[in-house]
């Protein structure tokens, strides 16, 4: 790419893709004294657990984009697929209801008698849900495609939202967007890292955004599943939505700074690392984050700061991605384990 983009030039391009305004933008940046202290770094979170949409999260960003999409196809019902534990199902569930579409979700997991977090929420907002105990994501796309075709046999105009043109690149657009607004609410003040937990699609669109920008920050995905390759599928979904941004502006998978080593034994399993940092955030600062995304990027963050990965000093932004309704669902894994830190520190 020949110069680079200003702020304001990269914000009207974003603003030229069509969207559904849902998200309580900007969110805020909140400064940590305490932890900033304590790790001798300069610490700030991104508060994407507020953008809105029942308990917010990353999704709420990219649902705008998504679902101007599926409006825009003269959809008149949303079929989703993804895990019964899902944030996006959730916040999905409560854009459909904003926009007026009846949504069918298909989750992975298995029934239950007593749903919690998210599927409780799912319920609640009165999604059509369907469990289906699958062997791995990828076993729903079939389920997807006929249930799909059985609507349009009824007459509907189904829309998946997992195959449509939007789904990677919304959430790239998002992305790309929050990294204006924090650059805006540091008041010129550029940061050395951002850390996001990422398999690839916000990570995308803050990589893009800072190339395209000219930025050195140096911008951290901790992965939280094994379903993608964080590495390709960001550059890919980088590049992608560079193009549809009209710029000439390539990513490559070895400029992707990512890493599978805070997920533990798989995704939604806790790690003591993830559940530790969950409780510093909240004790420190009074932060909530979760146990499946935010716990072990924070994990993941704090690591690195130990080991002088993030350079002492350096200014760190932390973008709280959401997810804690499953603060909830993982409530005897967080009982159990305050018991067992809080017999530790008694010596006991
Ligand atoms: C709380 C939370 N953080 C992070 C992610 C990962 O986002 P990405 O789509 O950028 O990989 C998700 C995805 O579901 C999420 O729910």
């Amino acid at each position: 790419m020949n110069g680079f983009l200003t702020p304001s030039a990269l914000r009207s391009r974003i603003y030229s893709i069509p969207r559904v305004r849902f998200a309580f933008l900007p969110t805020p940046l909140q400064y940590c004294p305490t932890l900033s202290r304590e790790l001798g770094i300069s610490l700030w979170v991104k508060r994407d657990d507020l953008t809105g949409l029942a308990f917010g999260g990353n999704k709420t960003r990219n649902l705008e984009f998504r679902m101007a999409e599926a409006l825009s196809v003269g959809a008149d019902v949303l079929v989703f697929g993804v895990e019964a534990s899902s944030n996006s199902a959730r916040q999905t569930a409560a854009a459909a209801n904003m926009i007026g579409l009846p949504l069918i979700l298909i989750l992975r997991g298995k029934p239950e008698s007593s749903p919690q977090g998210n599927l409780l929420c799912d319920l609640i907002l009165g999604a059509d849900v369907r469990i289906v105990d699958v062997p791995t994501i990828h076993s729903l796309d079939p389920i997807l495609k006929e249930t799909a075709k059985e609507l349009q046999r009824k007459g509907h105009r189904p829309f998946i939202l997992n195959h449509g043109k939007m789904f990677a690149t919304g959430a790239a657009l998002a992305y790309a967007e929050c990294l204006l607004e924090i650059l805006e609410q540091m008041d010129g003040r550029v940061p050395d890292y951002i850390y996001i937990s990422s398999g690839g699609k916000g990570q995308a669109g803050l990589l893009l955004a800072s190339k395209a920008l000219g930025l050195q920050t140096h911008i951290v995905g901790i992965a939280a599943t094994f379903n993608e390759d964080p590495w390709e599928s960001a550059a890919r979904i980088a590049s992608e939505t560079a193009n549809l941004l009209g710029l000439d502006l390539m990513i490559s998978p070895n400029e992707v700074e990512n890493t599978l080593e805070y997920l533990g034994p798989g995704y939604g399993i806790p790690t003591p690392e993830g559940l530790r940092s969950i409780l510093l955030f909240a004790r420190k600062e009074g932060i909530l984050l979760d146990p499946v995304y935010t716990g072990k990027a924070a994990a993941g963050l704090l690591d690195h700061v130990r080991k002088g990965k993030v350079a002492p000093g350096s200014t760190v932004v932390f973008i709280h991605t959401g997810g804690q309704p499953a603060l909830f669902a993982y409530s005897n894994s967080l009982t159990r384990f305050m018991q067992e830190e809080a017999s530790l520190s008694r010596g006991s």
